[in-house]
């Protein structure tokens, strides 16, 4: 949450800063601002609440005479969305950009005598005028007394006033990446901002400063010793990161699941069996648990809930999934014989992180499921297993979720056969399975005009209601969420068998009522329950796949997917449910890449 950049070098800054904020704006929108020296190397302070664009706007007028500045794009915290609270804050000699939250700022205001100093309600103001405070000539060491005195997480990008054309970063939790190019030295929160000038970049390790000049970039230690970047080069160009065409990143990155799916799968196929050996992964890291944890967030989570209800059946062991924020606080019942699987995207979601250093701390082996390379969850994984989805920039995850499920997909049938659960025949057969659910996908993306008239009913309406048993009730969930998030409908997913303990008191005529049938073994019993509904004047979208029998009385919208083996029907499933999502945020005229109150990368707790 919140995007920062920072800039260096012979092109005009300003412009720089911003389209390097645009890239970066799905990390937060409540306001933004830049910071610029000017030909005199002065500083001067540009910032407005709300998007880019009100910033952009407010810049034209500025004369294009910079060459070193940064910039920030807000999510809110601390302090509410006021242009006061917007960063860059400015505290003596100092002008600073932040992204994470400084926990102890009252106590500090307090400690420091900064009480009617400040001008922000915002835990950043306070490093600011603490960094200015430590300040004697010597930036690395004001830095470091600053790092002593702070709790929390951040990523921060300074300007001192007596050092025009220098750039200090650090990081704790918060990411923050570096690139020295042809165009000059660059730091962001992530490569989407980096991307157009180079492929070459470094995260900036916890614990160091990187110094920026318009010449280079140079790393040093706490105790002011150079260190030698660790240069990573990224497997995604700028294309990736644009539209292409498509009205929103959100369609596009819909259309892009198949292609994101043979790039998570095929490179890990060998003779037909899922290999994991290019990703270091040891088959006896599967053999050795005794049950599996998986943790994540929101849309990952919900992944993981998919998974568990496939490998528990197949494995035979335990699989629990918990909400990161949760597992931290409560005691979690995690030991050396568990395999935590920690799943994210950004790989820098906050909970997600401390649950995973919480489950390492007990002694459980960790495995990663991440998309973003060289992320702090990838780093301090004992192993990860890359997605290959490419950037994700719209706020609602669609393709990421998916690749996440393919990945769980391939560790269940990689276990299943070293375990001894599936013959090579049988683990075969599951991952030719799986590659069946591309074309299937294929067939509901290329369908996808078909859902735009479904939503004319729902977006009428304030509740909606998914209900399915097993996985199609994990699946479920994440309809509900992609649902409320985008269109602003309350959504609620629940095991089909259990609406009739409470929640169908509220299934009134009309009441919208997705119910996801794609299970043989419960199918009969699911329906049943779609009767129950129905019976009670819901307005019911069905799912079936294609050769399902169900009277043509019982749906007032029924939707087929290719037939296929039960295991797999998620894939589809997913892309009908991400596109009614899409179309309802349409119908109501809403931002759907940008939602209120959202921002994508969950770096606070
Ligand atoms: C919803 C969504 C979020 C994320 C969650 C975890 O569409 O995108 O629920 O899934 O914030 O994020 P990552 O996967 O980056 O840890």
């Amino acid at each position: 949450m919140c995007g920062i950049i920072g800039y260096s070098g012979p092109l005009e800054a300003k412009k720089i800063l911003l389209d390097g904020l645009s890239q970066l704006e799905y990390r937060g929108y409540d306001s933004a601002g830049i910071a610029l020296f000017d030909t005199l190397s002065n500083i001067r302070l540009i910032k407005r609440t709300g998007k880019v664009a009100a910033l952009r706007q407010a810049c034209a007028k500025e004369q294009d005479s910079s060459h070193c500045g940064i910039g920030h794009t807000r999510w809110a915290t601390h302090g509410g969305v006021t242009d006061a609270n917007a960063h860059p804050h400015r505290a003596g000699r100092v002008t600073l950009i932040h992204n994470g939250i400084i926990e102890n700022y009252h106590n500090l205001t307090n400690e420091f005598g900064l009480e009617g100093k400040l001008v922000s309600q915002t835990d950043s103001e306070v490093a600011a005028c603490l960094l200015d405070q430590f300040y004697r000539g010597n930036p690395l060491e004001a830095i470091k007394e600053l790092t002593l005195h702070i709790e929390g997480s951040y990523a921060f990008c300074v300007l001192f006033d007596d050092r025009p054309g220098e750039i200090y970063g650090i990081r704790k939790v918060s990411p923050l990446v570096a690139a020295y190019t042809r165009s000059g030295a660059l730091i962001a929160s992530d490569l989407t901002a980096l991307i157009p000038y180079t492929r070459k970049y470094f995260v900036v390790p916890e614990g160091h400063v990187a110094k920026l000049t318009g010449y280079k970039i140079s790393l040093y230690d706490m105790e002011g010793t150079p260190v030698s970047p660790e240069i990573m080069e990224v497997n995604w160009n700028m294309d990736s990161a644009m539209k292409n065409g498509f009205p929103h990143f959100m369609l596009k990155e819909i259309h892009e699941q198949p292609q994101a799916l043979k790039n998570t799968i095929l490179p890990r196929m060998s003779k037909g069996l899922p290999d994991f050996t290019d990703d270091n992964i040891p088959d006896e890291l599967f053999c050795q648990c005794t049950k599996i944890h998986m943790i994540a967030c929101g849309t990952a989570m919900h992944a993981g809930m998919v998974a568990r209800a496939l490998m528990e059946p197949v494995l035979h062991i335990p699989v629990t999934v918990s909400i990161a924020s949760e597992f931290r606080y409560e005691d979690p019942l995690v030991d050396q014989d568990t395999l935590a699987v920690i799943i994210s995207q950004s790989g820098e979601t906050i909970d997600t992180l401390a649950a995973l250093r919480l489950a390492k701390s007990r002694g459980s082996r960790t495995l990663a499921i991440v998309n973003v390379k060289g992320s702090t969850i990838a780093r301090e994984s004992d192993f990860v297993l890359y997605t290959h989805a490419g950037p994700e920039i719209a706020v609602a995850s669609t393709k990421a979720y998916s690749v996440q499920l393919a990945a769980l997909y391939m560790i269940t049938c990689r276990m299943a056969l070293v375990r001894k659960n599936f013959t090579k025949d049988q683990a075969a057969a599951f991952l030719s399975g799986l590659l069946d659910a591309i074309p299937a996908m294929e067939t509901m993306i290329a369908r996808k005009e078909e859902e735009k008239h479904l939503v004319t009913h729902l977006i009428n309406q304030s509740d909606a209601f998914f209900i399915g048993r097993g996985l199609d009730y994990a699946f479920s969930l994440e309809g509900a969420l992609k649902l409320k998030e985008i269109s602003y409908i309350h959504a609620e997913a629940y095991a089909a068998g259990e609406l009739k303990h409470g929640t169908i008191a509220l299934i009134a005529p009309k009441v919208p009522v997705i119910a996801i049938a794609t299970q043989e073994h419960v199918f009969l019993k699911t329906i049943s329950n779609v009767r129950e509904v129905k019976a009670r004047g819901a307005f019911v979208i069905l799912l079936t796949k294609e050769h399902a029998q169900v009277d043509s009385s019982l749906a007032d919208i029924h939707i087929r997917i290719p037939d296929m083996d039960d295991r797999f029907t998620v894939f589809p499933i997913a892309v009908i449910l991400q596109l009614m999502a899409y179309y309802a945020s349409i119908g109501k005229n809403l931002d759907v890449d940008q939602p209120r109150n959202l921002a994508k990368s969950v770096t606070v707790e």
